[in-house]
């Protein structure tokens, strides 16, 4: 494929930093996306000069906005190149393969005494994920000047790498998993074919980076098992974007909704989460420990509250919803049995709201991250970025960030509801300088590591396959 376009870095991911809405004159404007990694990367872009970020057409404006190829986000030398993709292309990709399996095999969620089960629909759903990856291949393959730097991330985009190196062999490339990687025992779970074409699509990166050792270890484990090719692989650390969350903090729509949480919790102490509504963030587990914590230690009941903000998230499969109704569930069952008539325990809120979670983790007493198992969990390190009570961390040993702040965390067995209660129960109680002086060395901690400077590590890693097949050599 000829290398005709001019973006000298291109930035790969389903889900882009901005949606398009359509303005005046057949124009379009890029407006800022919810939460997740994405937006805490274009601090860092921006000002890279010609960086164009390629990310599939997910609105009715971002589909309006695709035919008219790179178009300038508004943000200092950041284009957008939407990939409009068909809807049932989409669907297979993103929703059958990409979420209900890779993404559950990556954080151990599979029950294998039922699911996965791999029919001929399967199949078909897995040449639906090759034609997306394609789909995405194609259009970094247009936008990419020749020898350009190449950042592909996450478990949607595996298969752009072969593609990559076997047709624009000039790019630099590398590939970022923001989630786990699996063992190779979980990964022979797959089809044969699929887990043998998943391994060899990523080996065709130039270099496969993780947020943690354990999954860059998986990885290569796994690459040792499948007999391919071992790309370059490395560790990159990244910190919240913090000029943007205190400047969400000092927004009038985030003093509304501190003013309304005081309002709400009064004098109480706080246990907050604040997370995607998804099975590998253990909110099951979170309850049934703030549960515990009340039955063995009296003192917290009608004195702490459990307040969940984790919104909604990929509603589009039944394990989310069902998850979700779960969740519902078992937190009217802790209020049913604690409540009083002024005390209402457990606060779920699923609203995606970033000024309102940005003033709940200004709050927080202690913050729960319990994740079963996390590519690193961003949250755990934004919460002691912005907390202003001297806030403690309970943190799921599994969360790829437990590496860079367990020893001044809590740090907990995600699965033993006793040790996460009795965590609750230290953080509580935890105080005077001993407090002050912990959450100080969380803050540190937690800022440590900027965009800019994950980015920059990222992409001194990024290499032609070719050139890296020389260095091995
Ligand atoms: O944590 C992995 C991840 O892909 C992040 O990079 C991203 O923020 C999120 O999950 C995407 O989730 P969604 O399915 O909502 O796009």
């Amino acid at each position: 494929m000829s290398a005709s376009g001019t973006a000298e870095l291109v930035v790969v991911s389903n889900r882009g930093p901005f949606s398009l809405e359509p303005g005046q004159n057949g124009s379009f404007r890029a407006r800022p996306g919810g939460g997740g990694l994405a937006p805490s990367l274009v601090a860092a872009l921006v000002g890279t000069s010609g960086a164009t970020w390629v990310a599939a057409a997910l609105s009715d404006g971002d589909r309006m906005g695709a035919p008219a190829g790179s178009i300038d986000s508004g943000q200092a030398g950041l284009s957008l190149r939407l990939v409009a993709l068909e809807p049932d292309v989409l669907s297979l990709a993103y929703d059958v393969v990409a979420n209900a399996v890779l993404w559950f095999i990556y954080h151990g969620l599979f029950d294998t005494t039922r699911r996965p089960v791999f029919d001929r629909r399967w199949l078909e759903a897995w040449e639906g994920f090759r034609v997306y990856n394609r789909a995405f291949g194609e259009a970094v393959c247009e936008v990419a000047a020749p020898g350009a730097v190449v950042l592909v991330n996450d478990y949607h985009l595996p298969l752009v790498g072969a593609m990559l190196a076997a047709e624009r062999p000039d790019l630099r490339t590398a590939h970022f998993s923001h989630t786990p990687f699996a063992s190779p025992g979980e990964l022979a779970v797959l089809p044969r074919g699929a887990a043998t074409e998943l391994m060899e699509g990523m080996a065709g990166f130039g270099a496969c980076g993780f947020h943690s050792p354990r999954w860059e270890g998986a990885f290569r484990r796994c690459v040792d098992e499948s007999g391919v090719r071992l790309p370059r692989t490395f560790v990159a650390r990244l910190g919240p974007d913090l000029a943007r969350l205190q400047e969400m903090v000092a927004s009038p729509a985030c003093s509304e909704r501190l003013a309304s949480l005081q309002d709400k919790l009064g004098e109480r102490r706080v246990v907050l989460r604040s997370d995607r509504l998804e099975p590998s963030k253990n909110l099951l587990r979170g309850l049934r420990a703030f549960d515990l914590l009340l039955e063995e230690h009296g003192r917290w009941r009608g004195s702490v509250v459990h307040l969940i903000r984790s919104y909604a998230s990929r509603e589009s499969l039944p394990e989310y919803l069902a998850y979700r109704s779960e969740v519902e569930h078992l937190a009217a069952l802790v209020n049913e049995r604690w409540a009083t008539k002024d005390y209402e325990p457990v606060i779920v809120d699923v609203e995606d709201d970033f000024a309102g979670t940005a003033a709940a983790l200004c709050v927080y007493d202690v913050l729960l991250v319990n994740p079963l198992r996390d590519g690193m969990n961003l949250v755990a390190k934004e919460g002691p970025a912005l907390n202003a009570r001297d806030g403690m961390l309970v943190l799921s040993e599994q969360a790829g960030a437990f590496d860079e702040l367990g020893h001044e965390a809590f740090g907990v067995n995600p699965f033993d509801i006793c040790e996460t209660a009795d965590a609750l129960h230290q953080a509580l109680v935890l105080e005077g300088t001993e407090r002050s002086e912990r959450a100080g060395r969380l803050r540190a901690l937690a800022v440590a590591h900027p965009p800019a400077e994950w980015l920059g590590a990222v992409l001194s890693h990024a290499v032609a396959p070719a050139a890296q097949l020389q260095q091995l050599s």
